[in-house]
């Protein structure tokens, strides 16, 4: 028998995917369990061990090595039950940057892991809000119900009212920590039984699921663990919306589920869930070609950058590009041309397809690959076969730590100017400059792309450069009527700065500042986001 999926073109088997999550809350621990279970990797532990590979096979940038950290995002591929999975890889750091918000740029969905001790904490606020951009649907998963956890509903009301998500609770559990039994199937009048892993399992393996109206779940549940469960899920029906497929699609309701990663309970379900609701490629935005979007059915192939990632190899100066295709099938070999001109051949992309060799060299929309160049690709660029198509949407983020550039030798102004640019253009931070004394100001929304600029200028264009605290935290893109753009200037001089593509900004010392200058310039936008270009 074949089955539903095996009829479907190859790009609409494609579901492409990201996890978010504070530092902590159990992504990697996550990933791990989700390739496990799909059968991608056979070794737990395989995610950080090939990490750590990378690492030590080719020679990566200084400052990953001292610090043990993949500033990589990298797509791992993986097929569940006909259909295949890109889950792309976000930097699992604390120090985060703007690869991780890019890599949303070119996900079609999301998870959203929470610690259930913890609830909703700022980076999963901040994600969210990248997400909500494109309304990106988000997939609940509660992680680490097997410890001391919040109460289900307290957790449902944060989500609601930190994320402004309607939380559509898709299980209900009984109890958590040491009490931690398992979960109910709202859906499907269900228990899905908790059973602690012991060292010698193999394989993560499904949970066993009974009745909840049958007599097996009182070997599993005392009478007051049931009655307690009954209960709460009987108030979650009430109380909580229904789980409606097309507000999740639109990126106003999350399904919610309850696990522990760590202990492989509810991986299986997530799988099911993702399978069951995730959406696959969808018509991207986009100027240039013969209709106002690309559609994953499209015949030429197009995709855009969303990110470069550089000194793979130091010696040969290359550079990786990730791309993200929206449309057509791409076949190693092929000519692409980027939206400002510059042709390129595609003979050794990187594909990652781990499973299915067959396929490794075609790839469709949904899929994600790298394309090594020496520099000539850049973030937001699009490419295509006629070279006319251009992606809308890939954003700058309002920078949240700024620094000022000083040059140790004044006379290399010229050369700092062009390292700056350059590092900017490919997306490694921001750059500003201020209108009043012309200082450069380097922006980026985590710390490491800061430390990752000032050791690429060393490295690479042989600079001295520091990068000072600037009195600026912050900063905004402004758009609004002339006159009253003219007379914020004029009020704010000291604070307006031009980014690379001569985008005024204004530059703040804090996010009160920006509300408190926003109220009285009501006429005038502050942006969060720049579309790039
Ligand atoms: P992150 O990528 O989101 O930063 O989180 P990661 O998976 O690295 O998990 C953070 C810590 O939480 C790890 O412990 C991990 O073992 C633990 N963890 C993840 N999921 C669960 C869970 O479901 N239950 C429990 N109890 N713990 C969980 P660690 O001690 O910091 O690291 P490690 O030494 O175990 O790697």
């Amino acid at each position: 028998m074949t089955s539903p999926t095996s009829a479907l073109p190859e790009w609409a088997r494609r579901r492409t995917f990201a996890i978010i999550s504070h530092p902590d809350a159990g992504k990697t621990t996550l990933t791990e369990n989700i390739l496990l279970s799909a059968g991608a990797i056979r070794l737990a532990g395989q995610v950080k061990a090939r990490g750590e590979n990378r690492r030590t096979q080719s020679d990566w940038m200084k400052i990953e090595r001292e610090r043990g950290i993949s500033v990589s995002a990298s797509v791992m591929t993986y097929e569940y039950g006909g259909l295949l999975f890109n889950l792309l890889d976000t930097p699992g750091h604390e120090d985060f940057s703007e690869d991780t918000y890019r890599t949303l740029t070119a996900a079609d969905s999301a998870i959203m892991v929470l610690d259930a001790a913890k609830g909703v904490e700022p980076r999963t606020l901040k994600l969210v809000e990248v997400c909500r951009l494109r309304d990106i649907p988000i997939l609940t998963f509660i992680n680490k119900m097997d410890r001391e956890a919040m109460d289900p509903s307290e957790l449902l009301d944060d989500i609601q009212d930190k994320l402004a998500l309607d939380a559509a609770p898709m299980q209900w559990p009984s109890g958590s920590g040491t009490r931690f039994k398992g979960v109910a199937d709202l859906e499907r009048d269900e228990f899905v039984v908790y059973r602690r892993p012991s060292a010698d399992d193999a394989d993560p393996v499904r949970s066993q699921r009974v009745s909840l109206s049958g007599n097996e779940i009182s070997s599993i549940l005392s009478t007051e663990e049931l009655a307690e469960l009954r209960e709460g899920a009987e108030l979650a029906r009430e109380v909580c919306p229904a789980f409606n497929p097309q507000s999740y699609r639109e990126g106003h309701m999350t399904p919610v589920y309850f696990g522990s990663a760590l202990r492989q309970f509810g991986v299986f379900e997530l799988l099911e869930a993702l399978k069951q609701v995730a959406p696959g490629p969808e018509a991207q935005p986009a100027t240039g070609g013969p209709a106002p979007e690309l559609t994953p059915d499209g015949k030429e192939v197009a995709g855009f950058v969303f990110k470069v990632q550089a000194n793979m190899d130091p010696n040969h100066r290359d550079r990786v590009a990730f791309m993200r295709l929206c449309s057509g099938t791409f076949k190693r070999g092929m000519k692409l041309k980027t939206d400002s001109g510059k042709l390129l051949t595609v003979s050794s992309p990187i594909m990652f397809f781990a499973q299915d060799r067959e396929l490794a060299d075609e790839a469709y929309a949904g899929d994600v690959i790298g394309v090594p160049n020496h520099g000539a690709l850049r973030v937001g660029d699009t490419l295509s076969e006629s070279g006319k198509w251009r992606v809308a949407g890939i954003p700058n983020f309002a920078p949240e730590l700024l620094r000022r550039a000083r040059l140790k030798d004044p006379l290399k102004a010229k050369h700092l100017k062009k390292a700056l640019e350059s590092l900017a253009e490919e997306g490694v931070t921001q750059l500003f400059r201020l209108q009043v004394g012309g200082d450069f100001v380097v922006g980026a929304v985590g710390a490491l792309q800061i430390d990752v600029m000032a050791e690429r200028v060393a490295a690479e264009y042989n600079l001295e450069v520091t990068f000072e605290p600037s009195p600026y935290e912050t900063a905004r893109w402004i758009t609004g009527p002339r006159d009253k753009l003219e007379a914020l200037i004029d009020r704010h001089k000291s604070a307006i700065a031009e980014d690379i593509d001569g985008a005024l900004v204004f530059m703040a010392k804090n996010a009160w500042e920006v509300s408190y200058t926003q109220e009285k310039w009501p006429d005038i936008e502050f942006h969060r986001a720049k579309e790039r270009r």
